[in-house]
């Protein structure tokens, strides 16, 4: 199988196309990415020799491109996303642009390739899309079934796409699934995130920036895991349908803050409570009963405090990839070699 990958140097993305050349050995991978701010080559840098990898430069909203490449794959992965809210509540625009036009753009695409609807498209998405649960009914979950609410302007923009993706399916008998992840951890991640940014500015000897109570809630979910559980819907998922994947690993940001400060060996002094995030969503949590029951995925390298452990100790090992994206110097050197968007 060929697979045509968007997003493929971010950081979910370069998890994807690793785990698949690891488990797949009869699998070809085509990355199309853009490189904004957060896609980088060189988290791929050990497999780009690989034979079975192919990267591409170009935006999911150049519709003549989008539809050469869909001629040449079997199945689409669609990972390229605006994906910060911080960054969102800055300037919402580049994530309408990506998120519901790039989205929109690729499904065209895919409809000029494959007028017969042969091709699988996953459009992989966000828990966000639901809004968010209250802190004091911890019985509430996120499902197949929880009608969409997002509160945010990343949010509301990956609830857009899912709509596309889903009147696509709907219209035009495409064979389009939706995924809904929780949040992800794992090595590659940008340090804007919480881990990979509270992670780094502690070895770096700054504190750590923790917004409002730290009393909101998210759902950790290993990045591998999810990648298995996107690979797991290519293969297996039924056209159509929307599965919830997460890591049934609830925490409040206190709660990570401390065993992250546990783990480099850092006391509750390296804490700055800062001003609240405009809208915070107070809790996310995923329900994955459906992908476990129809397709077999449940999470098997999530839990804590061994993902976790995991996860910092890649940041701690690997300084010269996190220095780089946080000084910017690799922005420079691709810009050098691709331009920027
Ligand atoms: P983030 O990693 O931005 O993911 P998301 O907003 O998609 O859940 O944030 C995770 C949680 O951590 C969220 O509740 C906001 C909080 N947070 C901080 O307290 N400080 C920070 O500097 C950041 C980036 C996030």
């Amino acid at each position: 199988m060929n697979i045509l990958l968007t997003g493929g140097s971010g950081f979910i993305g370069s998890n994807f196309v690793r785990l698949v050349l690891r488990e797949r050995p009869d699998y070809r991978v085509t990355n199309l990415d853009c490189l904004t701010y957060s896609g980088n080559p060189e988290n791929l840098a050990d497999i780009e020799d690989d034979d079975r990898y192919t990267f591409v430069h170009g935006n999911i909203c150049d519709l003549e491109l989008c539809t050469k490449l869909m001629h040449d794959c079997d199945a689409v992965v669609h990972m390229a996303a605006e994906s910060h809210v911080d960054r969102s509540i800055i300037d919402a625009r580049p994530f309408v642009e990506s998120n519901v036009l790039g989205t929109q753009t690729l499904l065209d695409a895919l409809r000029r390739a494959d007028p017969g609807g042969t091709k699988r498209f996953v459009h992989v998405s966000t828990d966000e899309v639901f809004g968010d649960l209250p802190l004091d009914k911890p019985e509430e979950l996120f499902s197949e079934t929880t009608p969409y609410a997002p509160s945010s302007p990343y949010s509301a923009s990956k609830a857009g796409s899912d709509m596309v993706a889903r009147a696509y399916a709907h219209t035009f008998g495409m064979p389009v699934m939706i995924t809904n992840c929780s949040n992800n951890h794992g090595p590659y991640q940008f340090p804007e995130k919480v881990i990979p940014l509270f992670v780094t500015n502690l070895i770096e000897g700054k504190k750590v920036p923790l917004y409002g109570d730290g009393k909101n809630v998210r759902d950790w979910l290993h990045v591998e895991d999810h990648c298995e559980a996107v690979l797991t819907v290519l293969e297996k998922g039924t056209p159509g349908e929307q599965y919830c994947i997460g890591g049934n690993n609830e925490r409040s940001n206190l709660e990570l803050t401390h065993a992250i400060l546990e783990l480099m060996g850092k006391g509750e002094d390296m804490i700055e409570p800062v001003t609240d995030r405009l809208g915070h969503d107070r809790r996310y949590a995923i329900d994955a009963t459906k992908i476990k029951r129809d397709l077999g995925w449940e999470p098997t390298r999530s839990a804590w405090p061994q993902a976790l452990e995991h996860t910092v100790k890649w940041y701690v090992d690997h300084p010269r990839w996190w220095q780089n994206v946080k000084s910017g110097a690799y922005r420079e050197y691709y810009a050098k070699q691709y331009g920027t968007r």
